[in-house]
């Protein structure tokens, strides 16, 4: 298993591009299986979960060409098996997002259950009730979702708690219901607009995403289509903390700042000078130590999740104490237990974590939780005196492109060595 090894006390500083978004690109790579004919997916991110949906989909029988920019043009016409297995799931929980297309395209799906996940238990219970609300005849047998529909129709749909990919099945599923959909307490996450914006590209009918009431009006049929995946607001955030972190001074180029408004007020609050253009946040945090913030996760346009546990790091090494309280997911702070071994002064209170900055952190081997926890790491590796050792870091090659490629280029002293 390949390790990372940081070298930390470098500000960073320097311009970067931005990587299309894991979680748009996931759900638009599950909408193509609506279509009629071939869609082409561009500014899709080299990952690893985009390698496990194409293995995902080619395992169903659907042709996948990609081309050396990472467009991948997706043919679910050769489709011949309605059917996503546990040994694929399971490494991916995004997966599910193939149950809604399916059964609405095809009539048919059997999906295996995710179950729990390291940042908790993670249960797709609206999904299924969604669908079902929507017609579908669905059983749960043998750790497998089956889901059988004539054609789904029309529902108006009361989400019980915010969910991005339970949003983003049902409408999925939705535009080829017959009839209108309402999906009330919608997520309103961007990845879940551009997943809208696709499928209208595809001749979908869907309105208010963005929203919390999304409207879907069914149509009889989508057409093969070429979209562009929007940029990734989690990787942009994570290259600001770190800039942040190690006191430097850079620019992110390819983003949009409007996706990150709750995450910028932060890093102002942290005491970085900020500036945004229509496609770039620069932020200068001019060799200071930052102040440590209080957060409370929450879905979009709240502060979000994905970027508690890079916070958490800033924190760590910030002036002052503070509270992070994570409010969406049970279990997320497996990052704080290692945190704590390079030095970290956090103590743990149901879902809160209060921070006492400590001057210094010192570098240890620490082991990759899941992708946002390895990610902190990462981030506390560059300001630890001494070298840090990341182990497990398939988790960040599920959701950042070129991390160490990227963070070098910024100046960190970082290498990727074989384990
Ligand atoms: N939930 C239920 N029942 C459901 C669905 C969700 O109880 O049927 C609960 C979950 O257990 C959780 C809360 O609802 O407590 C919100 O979960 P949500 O369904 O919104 O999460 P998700 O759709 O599984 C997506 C992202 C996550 C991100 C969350 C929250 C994708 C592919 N994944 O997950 O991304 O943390 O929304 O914003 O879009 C990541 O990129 O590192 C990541 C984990």
């Amino acid at each position: 298993m390949d390790k990372l090894i940081i070298s930390g006390g470098y500000p960073l500083s320097g311009e970067i591009r931005i990587s299309g978004a894991k979680n748009a690109a996931l759900p638009i790579l599950a909408a193509t299986l609506l279509a009629d004919g071939p869609v082409t997916v561009g500014n899709i991110p080299h990952l690893h979960d985009i390698t496990t949906t194409m293995e995902l989909l080619g395992r169903m029988g659907v042709s996948l060409i990609v081309d050396e920019r990472m467009n991948i043009e997706v043919d679910p016409t050769t489709i011949r098996e309605l059917f996503a297995p546990y040994d694929l799931v399971k490494t991916m929980r995004a997966s599910i997002l193939v149950l809604g297309p399916l059964l609405s395209r095809f009539g048919e799906a059997v999906v295996s259950l995710p179950g729990g996940c390291a940042i908790g238990s993670r249960p797709v219970n609206l999904h299924i009730e969604g669908l079902s609300k929507m017609g579908a005849d669905i059983r749960v047998e043998g750790g497998y979702i089956h889901a059988r529909a004539k054609r789904l129709h029309g529902a108006r749909l009361v989400m019980d708690l915010v969910t991005v990919t339970g949003t983003e099945n049902l409408m999925m599923a939705a535009t080829l219901a017959k009839g209108t959909t309402i999906i009330e307490n919608a997520a309103r996450e961007p990845e879940v607009v551009d997943l809208a914006n696709c499928l209208n590209a595809m001749g979908g009918n869907v309105t208010g995403a963005g929203s919390a009431t999304i409207v879907v009006e069914g149509v009889d049929n989508l057409r093969g289509t070429h979209y562009d995946v929007l940029p990734d607001r989690i990787e942009s955030g994570t290259y600001l903390v770190a800039a942040a972190i190690t006191g430097g001074k850079i620019k992110i180029k390819d983003t949009r700042p409007w996706m990150l408004d709750a995450v910028t007020e932060k890093l102002r609050e942290t005491g970085a000078d900020m500036e945004v253009g229509d496609t770039w946040i620069s932020l200068d945090m001019h060799e200071r130590r930052p102040q440590a913030v209080n957060i409370t996760t929450s879905p979009y346009p709240a502060f979000p999740t994905d970027m508690q546990a890079q916070f958490t790091a800033l924190n760590a090494v910030s002036e002052g104490t503070a509270m992070i309280s994570e409010t969406v997911f049970e279990n997320r702070f497996m990052h704080v237990h290692e945190l704590q071994r390079m030095g970290a002064d956090i103590r743990l209170q149901g879902n809160t974590a209060f921070t006492r900055g400590v001057g210094r952190l010192t570098g240890a081997p620490v082991m990759a939780t899941d992708l946002r926890a390895s990610a902190s790491l990462v981030l506390a590796g560059l300001v630890a005196e001494g070298d840090t050792v990341v182990d497990r870091i398939y988790h960040i090659d599920r959701g950042y492109e070129s991390i160490e490629e990227k963070l070098a280029k910024l100046g960190a002293r970082i290498r990727r060595v074989p384990g």
